[in-house]
């Protein structure tokens, strides 16, 4: 069986992570627990900033993925910029000493003292997203007596043929400004006084496996790009996102260059800088979630594993149905039967993996792999769970990059109703 995780493998029926057993990681720090490679992260930056060489280009990795204070550390000190949705994501950017310079700030619906906070501290760009969000961004800034640099997110109107939950570049989605609509709308920012208009930006969906719907809108992007220059708006760079995909169960993703190839290819001889904003190729099968069985459970029509980590922790399989894959961290000589891996939680949507065969008993360890994106940065607290500890492996080293949260933790701010 191989891993999806390039620095995960097998030594004496043992799992680990680059040098460190799990088992000895889930020991000291419990369990559930979300461990992440740093060797794979940054693999996949150089893959990245390899394929990228022939040309100018900026990436911006999208913070959603893992916001980790850890993870933004290791990608800023590797040159990254950041791709931000939320003032929150602002500061674990500047707290993890990420630059304001190359952060980019997409979203629907930036709150005014997010673009405040955002203009204060100087950031590269704002992916503007509607024209109600164009007047307040410049009337904000004008305000502060600052100029603030936007590019329009366009909706291309191209099928990025993934989940529905997950593909934002059609017509019927909520996201960016339509195509058609952008030329008109650049000739009115280019009045505002205190805008510089600077971009365009697009992301058509997540977990793409295929590279031509990205190709496809980036040649929509580039002949608008040249019609605005032809009318004397001049961009300085071009955002087309990230969203490729990797391998959860059987899938073929492009490697990290051929995606990017038919972009570079096009942007080769061109004065913007190309800018990206991967989130999932980098971290995603750079992490796992390590669990331990709590019980087995015999049910009417199938078996149970009832972990302890649930879908407060990893949200993907309930709500996308996603596949993640399901190790025993150390092998045993049992015989495999199969289960359906479940947390405790009250939901029958609480599920991790569904009809899996593995040999495990009570208390084992399992690791619930392709973890490290969309995973820790979508948990919840619901049926108070504290929320899991995240590690971040280096060779030998378990750097604890979060503390398991209390219960205290979460009733903090809270306080009961005195009596009337
Ligand atoms: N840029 C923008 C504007 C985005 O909306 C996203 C992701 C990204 C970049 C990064 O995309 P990536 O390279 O990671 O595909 N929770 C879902 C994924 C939601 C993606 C949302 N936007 C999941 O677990 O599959």
């Amino acid at each position: 069986m191989t891993f999806p995780i390039p620095t995960l493998r097998r030594e004496h029926g043992q799992l680990m992570l680059e040098d460190c057993a799990l088992a000895d990681l889930a020991e000291r720090f419990g369990t559930p627990t979300y461990i992440y490679s740093a060797a794979a992260m940054t693999a996949n930056f150089g893959a990245y900033t390899q394929a990228l060489s022939a040309i100018d280009a900026l990436l911006c990795y999208a913070v959603k993925a893992n916001s980790n204070l850890a993870v933004l550390s290791l990608f800023a000190r590797l040159g990254a910029g950041f791709d931000i949705v939320s003032g929150g994501e602002l500061s674990r950017v500047l707290a993890a000493g990420g630059s304001a310079e190359r952060v980019v700030f997409s979203g629907v619906g930036k709150r005014r003292d997010e673009i405040v906070q955002a203009i204060e501290a100087g950031i590269r760009c704002f992916n503007v997203e509607s024209v109600a969000e164009l007047e307040t961004v410049s009337q904000l800034a004008s305000g502060l007596g600052r100029i603030a640099p936007v590019a329009f997110r366009v909706n291309p109107d191209v099928d990025a043929k993934t989940h529905p939950y997950i593909s934002t570049g059609l017509r019927s989605n909520k996201f960016g400004v339509p195509i058609d609509d952008a030329f008109e709308l650049y000739r009115r920012a280019a009045e505002l006084p205190a805008l510089a208009v600077s971009g365009i930006a697009c992301h058509i969906g997540s977990q793409l496996l295929d590279p031509a719907p990205v190709a496809e809108a980036a040649d929509r992007v580039l002949s608008l790009v040249d019609r605005l220059a032809d009318a004397g708006i001049v961009l300085d760079h071009i955002d087309l996102g990230g969203g490729l995909g990797i391998r959860y169960q059987d899938e073929s993703p492009p490697a990290i260059d051929d995606f990017l190839a038919p972009l570079v290819a096009r942007m080769q001889g061109r004065r913007e800088t190309l800018y990206l904003e991967p989130g999932r190729s980098l971290v995603g099968n750079a992490g796992l979630l390590l669990t331990r069985v709590e019980l087995l459970k015999q049910g009417e029509e199938k078996s149970f594993a009832v972990v302890d980590a649930a879908m407060n922790d990893l949200a993907r399989p309930a709500l996308y149905d996603a596949y993640h894959q399901i190790e025993a961290v150390v092998e045993n000589d049992l015989a495999a039967r199969q289960y359906d891996v479940v947390g405790p939680i009250c939901e029958s949507g609480d599920f991790l993996a569904r009809s899996r065969m593995l040999a495990i008993r009570p208390g084992d360890l399992v690791a619930v792999l392709s973890a490290g994106a969309y995973g820790m940065t979508m948990s919840s607290n619901y049926n108070s769970r504290p929320r899991a500890a995240e590690v971040l492996v280096r060779g030998r080293e378990a750097f604890p990059a979060r503390q398991r949260e209390t219960v205290e933790d979460l009733m903090r701010g809270e306080r009961p109703l005195p009596a009337a």
